[in-house]
């Protein structure tokens, strides 16, 4: 059996098709970004204003990691240069879950450093997304 190295057409018809999945990602995820909180998220919105650690828990799909993604790009956008890090405990987890909804939902908000898993946005804050397996190594 041959294969055939694609032609030229057949690639820009990849690219253009890669380009519009990106787009609809990114017009759900700016639509799902500009939701308004469900309850609980609210009031940890709340109550992170006023306490030094904040435990959010509850069902799967309870909206945790939505209320995270938005809490942190808010104080990213609220305060110039500030620094906030997102951590699992392993990085596969990120890429899986976390990398691309916050890439849906900062889409046009900051610039997403894929080689420094960093978002940047205009006022110089930045948003990381990090591991920490051991918290010997914290
Ligand atoms: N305020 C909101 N407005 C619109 N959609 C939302 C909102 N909060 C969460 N969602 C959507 O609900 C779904 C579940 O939310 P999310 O993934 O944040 O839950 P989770 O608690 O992190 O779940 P898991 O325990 O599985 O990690 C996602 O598709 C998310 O986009
Ligand atoms: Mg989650």
């Amino acid at each position: 059996m041959t294969t055939q190295a694609p032609s030229a057409d057949t690639l820009h018809r990849l690219e253009r098709l890669q380009r519009l999945r990106e787009l609809k990602l990114q017009e759900a995820g700016s639509a799902v970004a500009a939701a308004p909180l469900q309850p609980k998220q609210q009031q940890a919105e709340d109550l992170a204003g006023q306490a030094d650690e904040l435990l959010f828990g509850g069902a799967a799909g309870g909206g945790k990691t939505h209320w995270l993604i938005s809490h942190a790009a808010r104080q990213c956008e609220q305060h110039p240069g500030n620094r906030v890090v997102i951590f699992r405990r392993v990085f596969p987890s990120l890429a899986r879950s976390v990398i691309p909804r916050a890439r849906a939902m900062l889409a046009g908000r900051a610039r997403y450093n894929d080689a420094r898993h960093v978002f940047e946005f205009s006022n110089g804050s930045v948003l990381e997304l990090a591991s920490l397996q051991y918290a010997r190594t914290a």
